[in-house]
């Protein structure tokens, strides 16, 4: 629908900003905190790009006052945040780190002092090391009670003073990239073993927002889901065949499980003659259908086009560009099902990604009309190189111009009938990318380090600082 006047935004609609544990806080071994997988596996030569890791990052741990005087000054509503599993318990179960949950109380506190509304991750793909060496993280039905107590620990600290809440974040990105493609931890390539470790993962999620409705009153919860909307390359019917096939594996594979509590019947059959789909136990169908979410968080940065893939077709699995060298990225397919091809209509970033504000409001309608639940974009945001100039400018026009895009995107996703809880752009500060170190920076305030030296850490507000505040301070009538 192309509209004359679009709707306004509601006034309690959540600005906001994200991050993850790993890739801001640092402090990795201080204050009695246990190595979580990332920790070990950034020590792995060739693993990370320039062999970046977490151990000082952007020292949000030390800086997290300074962090949020920014956030206060820009007039952030939101800010989303992770909390570090094995900083709280350092074994992954046993023994609970005071220190750990003292971080985090005064994370918070500064927070709440500062009229943000503190939005918590509990897991963003920081395993305590010790459950994976114990029992195979993921891989052993164990960890569902292990992550459920965990969880109960939050919700009876901080479930009084926090209303939303993320149980996993991108389940789909961890679970591909962690045992599909082998570039995440624990390293491992076999799909069959991705998805037994999902079909847990699903299952610890559904228990723990069993849990959350016991502890937590007055809360929202639910999953953050790396949601890729797929196109069809043309209308022929194979195309569009195509699209429903990936449709079905890389989306609704996760969020079926989550808002359906069950499995999309094509990839299940798909999975199920391939001699790989998960062991539904007894009473797994049961905990599922009773942990659903209250609303689904969406991670989005892009759309995905894709056609007919030959029975003997690409079988590659996908190439990721972590150098920030545009094209290198290579496309990826399922014999059969679909292939990824360049969507001859879209720009790419440096790092290969499409660039699709139009997605975000297409991906927001078709997980709408599907689960019919309240959407939080709990990502968005351009990866990009970004420049310092003299006297402390950054001139990041192409980011104003993405967010500007995609929360049109949102408003018009809104004016299409959408409940909107709030949008956060990834991220506030500059941070760690998993794959791709310091160079890939997505921040409103820039953090003078990079691959080869932490230098001071110095914050210096970006261009888009002050063009994000306007548009929090008009609730989005500005742009
Ligand atoms: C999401 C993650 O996948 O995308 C973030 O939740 C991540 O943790 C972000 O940093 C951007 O990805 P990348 O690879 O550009 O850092």
């Amino acid at each position: 629908m192309i509209y004359d006047k679009l709707d306004n935004f509601k006034e309690d609609f959540l600005w906001g900003s994200a991050s993850a544990a790993y890739q801001v806080e640092g402090a990795y071994d201080i204050d009695g905190k246990g190595p979580s997988i990332w920790d070990k596996f950034s020590e792995v030569p060739g693993k990370t790009y320039k062999g970046t890791n977490g151990k000082v990052a952007v020292d949000h741990y030390n800086r997290y006052k300074e962090d949020i005087a920014l956030m206060k000054e820009m007039g952030l509503k939101a800010y989303r945040f992770s909390i570090s599993w094995s900083r709280i318990y350092p074994k992954g179960r046993g023994e609970i780190n005071e220190k750990g949950l003292e971080f985090y109380d005064n994370l918070i506190d500064e927070l709440i002092r500062s009229k943000i509304k503190p939005i918590i991750t509990i897991y963003h793909w920081d395993l305590p090391q010790y459950l994976q060496d114990l029992y195979g993280g993921w891989e052993s039905r164990e960890i569902i009670d292990d992550f459920n107590n965990y969880c109960i620990t939050l919700y009876k600290r901080y479930g009084g003073k926090v209303k939303y809440w993320i149980t996993l974040n991108e389940q789909n990105v961890f679970m591909l990239l962690g045992y599909k493609l082998g570039i995440h931890p624990p390293g491992v390539k076999d799909e069959k073993r991705m998805l037994k470790a999902n079909h847990i993962a699903s299952l610890a999620n559904a228990k723990a927002i069993v849990s959350f409705r016991e502890y937590v009153t007055n809360g929202m919860v639910g999953p953050s889901f790396a949601f890729t909307p797929n196109y069809a390359y043309t209308c022929k019917p194979e195309d569009v065949l195509a699209r429903e096939n990936a449709e079905d594996m890389n989306c609704h594979w996760w969020l079926d499980a989550y808002c359906f509590g069950n499995y999309p019947a094509f990839a299940l059959s798909y999975y199920e003659k391939q001699g790989i789909a998960p062991e539904i136990e007894d009473g797994d169908l049961e905990l599922l259908e009773k942990g659903k979410p209250d609303f689904i968080g969406i991670n989005y940065y892009r759309s995905e086009t894709v056609e007919e893939n030959p029975i003997n077709g690409i079988n590659d699995f996908e190439e990721i560009n972590t150098s920030g060298k545009k094209g290198t990225s290579k496309d990826y397919g399922i014999p059969g099902n679909f292939k990824t091809i360049k969507n001859p209509y879209l720009e790419r970033t440096n790092w290969d990604w499409e660039i699709d504000p139009t997605g975000l409001r297409i991906g927001i309608r078709r997980i709408n009309s599907r689960y019919r639940l309240p959407i939080l974009v709990t990502e968005n945001g351009l990866g990009e190189f970004d420049k310092l100039e003299q006297n402390d400018v950054i001139n990041d026009e192409y980011r104003i111009k993405f967010i500007k895009n995609h929360i049109l995107a949102c408003k018009q996703a809104v004016t299409d009938g959408v409940e909107l809880l709030g949008y956060c752009t990834w991220s506030f500060t500059d941070l760690l990318s998993w794959l791709n170190g310091y160079q890939k920076r997505y921040g409103f305030v820039y953090v003078d380090r990079d691959e080869n030296s932490e230098k001071e850490l110095k914050r210096i507000k970006k261009n888009s600082f002050y063009w994000y505040k306007n548009v929090i301070e008009t609730n989005g009538k500005d742009l």
